[in-house]
């Protein structure tokens, strides 16, 4: 019995592979046969005509696509939105599809110019007709989606493409009766992922393998409980079976051929509205201003693929070239996202870049009240390393203690409304934190080409170095560090046990004597080592002088933290006559503070280790607070850590011997911060070479 649902066909009277808009055309032309495509293409429509009504469309010449006729557009009830195509080779369609929609009574809506849509290729509704699922990301614009909805009356979830060969929805995604949904994860990005989860329970969930996703099993052709396909796996169809669907293949590899198959070949007509739905879209759009180098400096490249990257979608409305080359440039740019979840982490980036949400002076940042000790409201904005403001009363408000992965806790004080950078942990009720990323502006030194070039860390951060470079690289630091010390600013190192053993620990003692450095922070082993060198001559075990591992060497740290305990502190030790030399000898000496932060894996510890990690993590901060430069020395963790605690502007440079941790602490997409890859011993002692070499006009404050 044929029920009263229409499609729409066209015979492939025209049908060619002419040229290549996705990646199945490619190889493909003019290698489909016409006569086996006619047969396929019979075939399917004999099918389907057992089962629903069949209208047709002429043909026409030169539009060898238009067989597939679910890209002629989007039909809800009375109502058709008619595609735009994206590529120039179907956009002939157009005027023909309209004509017959019109002709058979829809009212067609059409999308503004340049706003590509391809109908029902990427928008499909549920089969229960609760709302629209509408892809974008390679044929349709994000920006259509709000369209659709104002149009038909209806909610649609936007979900975002991610493998070219699913270039359309109808490619990966089939909605099926009683609420079930048959498609191809590895299509969507995780985001869309997610979303589809939410909506689908899992047992009406049909998640395909690769091996049917590219044999076209989602483009499918679902009537009731029939479902017609070009082809389908024996495991596909079983569970299809079990669910009460039965499974019609019918052969369309000539239109394979061109990217499609059974669902792209036919456009529902008869889709029934449900009167009590309406129009609901997650989408937003949001007006941002970029100013700068944008171009010289890549901003605009930055910003504009971060949006893309991160499931967004923009439209440069204006773009002020600066025309001289110092000048700078300014950007207008019109953000869309599927969601306001999505759109934050886009805003939030572009924040990082320097950019400003429009109208700025119109927006004050939201806040929200802590009304639990020590935990932020869900959508808190997460700080970063720049220098932050935010639009509080409609005054801009400087943000302190500025650092990374951190909320923004706004407090009343004596001295008025402060902001600061507050660790989740620290929010204290009475406060509230900044939440969603309006009014926040970060403040971005802006750098131009000339700029970056004479900036002393400039050449260094094209990358990580390679020991050709070490050189090049120890002159730079060595003239920082130099100049830093003259002006009365602050070095602080982080070092590793890898720095007495590779046997640097004499050059940063004499960097710490000499007051090249104002503050050492690392963890029990760095101490332990450095005192184990100092009373028994070994590292670890290993004769320092002989390079060999002496007989009963790896009990030798644990009897000077025997000693030192005894002591009860390391000060006490040096004190006492009982360390001479050395790291840690050269702080107490020199009134250097340190901190040693404790770990898992700590033999004693020494009484100065700090063993509370949240103490710790609170001693570093005060003591990288002000820093001027950070040198990082062969130590991870304190590293990363410090790293999160200190703000943009300070030059940090980091030594290491594995080139994955350089670059992980290097990349801070900060010019202040440069990797460099070499044996730490090494490093300092051609700092120590460089530093002798340097003269100064000041006086050497030798401790
Ligand atoms: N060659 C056509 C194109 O690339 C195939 C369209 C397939 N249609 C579909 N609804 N997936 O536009």
């Amino acid at each position: 019995m044929v029920s009263q649902i229409r499609f729409l066909m066209c015979a492939p009277d025209h049908y060619d592979v002419d040229y290549v808009i996705n990646p199945w055309m490619e190889g493909n032309i003019h290698k489909s046969s016409r006569d086996r495509a006619v047969e396929q293409w019979n075939k399917l429509y004999n099918v389907i005509k057992e089962h629903a009504i069949v209208d047709l469309v002429k043909p026409q010449p030169g539009w060898p696509d238009m067989v597939f006729s679910a890209n002629a557009g989007l039909v809800l009830g009375e109502n058709v939105v008619l595609s735009r195509f994206l590529h120039k080779e179907r956009q002939g369609e157009e005027p023909y599809f309209q004509q017959w929609f019109e002709n058979n009574g829809y009212h067609v809506d059409t999308l503004p110019k340049e706003l590509p849509f391809e109908g029902a290729g990427d928008a499909l509704l549920d089969r229960e007709g609760r709302w629209l699922w509408a892809g974008y990301g390679f044929r349709s614009e994000l920006d259509s989606h709000p369209y659709l909805a104002k149009w038909l009356d209806i909610e649609v979830i936007s979900l975002r493409l991610m493998d070219e060969r699913f270039y359309h929805l109808d490619t990966c995604f089939c909605p099926l009766a009683n609420g079930y949904l048959l498609y191809y994860p590895g299509a969507f990005d995780s985001y869309s992922n997610r979303v589809i989860e939410m909506r689908v329970a899992p047992e009406k969930r049909i998640a395909i393998q690769e091996a049917d996703a590219v044999n076209f099993a989602c483009n499918a052709v679902n009537i009731e409980h029939i479902v017609i396909m070009n082809k389908a796996s024996e495991s596909l169809k079983s569970r299809l079976a079990e669910v009460g669907f039965q499974v019609i293949e019918t052969p369309l590899t000539e239109f394979l051929k061109a990217g499609g198959a059974a669902k792209c070949l036919t456009l529902r007509v008869t889709e029934p509205v449900r009167e009590e739905l309406h129009a609901t879209t997650q989408v937003e759009s949001r007006v941002i201003r970029l100013e700068g180098h944008l171009l010289d400096a890549g901003l605009i490249n930055r910003a504009l693929d971060s949006i893309v990257e991160m499931g967004g979608s923009f439209q440069v409305l204006k773009f002020n070239l600066g025309e001289q080359r110092q000048s700078t440039s300014a950007a207008e740019v019109r953000v869309t996202a599927p969601s306001h979840e999505v759109m934050e982490e886009i805003i939030s980036q572009l924040i990082d870049l320097g950019a400003v949400d429009l109208p700025q002076d119109e927006r004050d940042a939201k806040l929200e009240p802590i009304v639990q000790a020590g935990v932020a409201p869900d959508d808190f904005y997460v700080s970063t390393i720049y220098p932050t403001e935010i639009r509080v009363n409609g005054k801009w408000l400087k943000v302190q203690n500025q650092r990374m992965d951190a909320a923004i806790a706004i407090s009343q004080t004596s001295d008025g409304l402060v902001a600061r950078c507050k660790l989740v942990r620290d929010l204290e009720i009475g406060e509230s934190a900044l939440v969603d990323v309006q009014g926040i502006r970060t403040v971005r030194k802006t750098e131009s080409r000339e700029q970056r070039n004479t900036q002393e860390f400039s050449f260094m951060s094209a990358g990580v170095s390679s020991e050709r470079r070490v050189e090049l690289v120890v002159e730079q630091v060595a003239w920082e560090m130099r100049k830093i010390k003259d002006s009365g600013g602050k070095v602080v190192v982080t070092a590793g046990p890898v720095v007495i053993h590779t046997g640097g620990g004499e050059h940063l003692a004499r960097l710490i004597r000499e007051g090249y450095i104002q503050a050492l922070l690392g963890g029990n082993a760095i101490a332990v080592h450095d005192i184990e060198q100092n009373i028994l001559g070994t590292s670890l075990g290993v004769d320092m002088k002989r390079g060999v591992a002496v007989h009963g060497g790896h009990r030798h740290h644990l009897k000077v933290i025997n000693t030192i305990r005894r002591f009860g502190s390391i000060a006490n030790a040096v004190e006492a006559g009982a360390v001479n030399g050395g790291v840690m000898y050269e702080c107490v000496k020199n009134n250097i503070p340190f901190s040693l932060a404790g770990s898992i894996r700590d033999d004693g510890p020494l009484p100065d280790t700090q063993p509370n990690m949240i103490l710790a993590q609170q001693e570093y901060a005060k003591l990288v607070h002000g820093a001027d430069m950070v040198l990082m020395l062969s130590s991870m963790l304190h590293s990363i850590g410090v790293g999160n605690m200190t703000p943009a502007g300070v030059k940090m440079v980091c030594v290491d011997i594995n080139p994955a941790v350089v670059t992980k602490l290097s990349d801070r997409g900060s010019i202040e911060s440069v990797g460099v890859v070499t044996d730490v011993g090494l490093f300092l002692s051609l700092l120590i070479q460089q530093l002798d070499k340097l003269t100064s006009p000041y006086v050497a404050n030798v401790g």
